[in-house]
């Protein structure tokens, strides 16, 4: 399973990476918000020098011309740019034609298996499931995993299941389980997955041990 870092944030980008289990980033136009200030190219190309892997940058423009230019020229960035794309009608349709030019794509606001399945018939790289956006209304962001999974394991279809909108480590564990290819979650998230008392309580207990052994080899 491949770990993205959903953030703009170079600090975060830098410690997640320093962590040595980092895949890619995922940012969006709210997160660019949130990191406030750079020039927006300026900042995709140096995340994408900080990371070795796919680093999503998410165009504004909703028309398909608009689309096409911005997903182009965010292409020429840096190799490892893939262009986000919303799933709308002219979303669709140049996500085909993006990928018919080689540039990859991460088709994002998904919600439903349908949605999925256009998507991954367009050519996307990457389709974007959030998951805690359902949670948050009641729905069941897993069970849209699940779906997709399945559908795509059907048919065969090349498109990676990228686990979006992650609140905590269960739904990474639930995701991992189901098959996602990928979960681009938060740095807090990614830090919170290695946490368990038992191993903070062990590692207490056993230096403590050492150190009392240590006194009688000593002695
Ligand atoms: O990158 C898109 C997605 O992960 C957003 O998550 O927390 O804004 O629902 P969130």
């Amino acid at each position: 399973m491949k770990f993205f870092v959903d953030t703009a944030d170079l600090d975060e980008i830098r410690e997640a990476n320093e962590m040595g289990v980092l895949d890619g980033v995922t940012t969006n136009p709210s997160l660019m918000k949130e990191a406030g200030g750079a020039d927006f190219h300026e900042h995709i190309y140096k995340i994408c020098e900080m990371v070795d892997g796919d680093v999503s940058a998410e165009v504004t423009a909703t028309d398909y011309a608009g689309i096409m230019a911005e997903g182009r020229t965010l292409a020429k960035i840096h190799d490892n740019v893939v262009v986000k794309v919303p799933l709308i009608l002219d979303g669709i349709k140049a996500i085909k034609s993006l990928t018919s030019e080689g540039i990859r794509v991460n088709c994002t606001l998904c919600f439903s298996p349908t949605q999925a399945l256009i998507a991954a018939k367009a050519g996307a790289t990457y389709i974007s499931p959030f998951i805690g956006r359902l949670d948050d209304i009641s729905s069941d962001g897993l069970e849209l995993i699940q779906q997709i999974v399945t559908i795509y394991s059907n048919y065969g279809y090349n498109t990676e299941v990228l686990a979006a909108s992650i609140r905590h480590p269960m739904h990474i564990a639930a995701c991992a389980q189901i098959g996602a290819d990928v979960a681009t979650m938060p740095l807090s998230v990614i830090k919170k997955l290695l946490n368990h008392p038992l191993t903070d309580n062990g590692l207490a207990k056993f230096l403590a041990d050492w150190e009392a052994y240590q006194k009688t080899v000593n002695a």
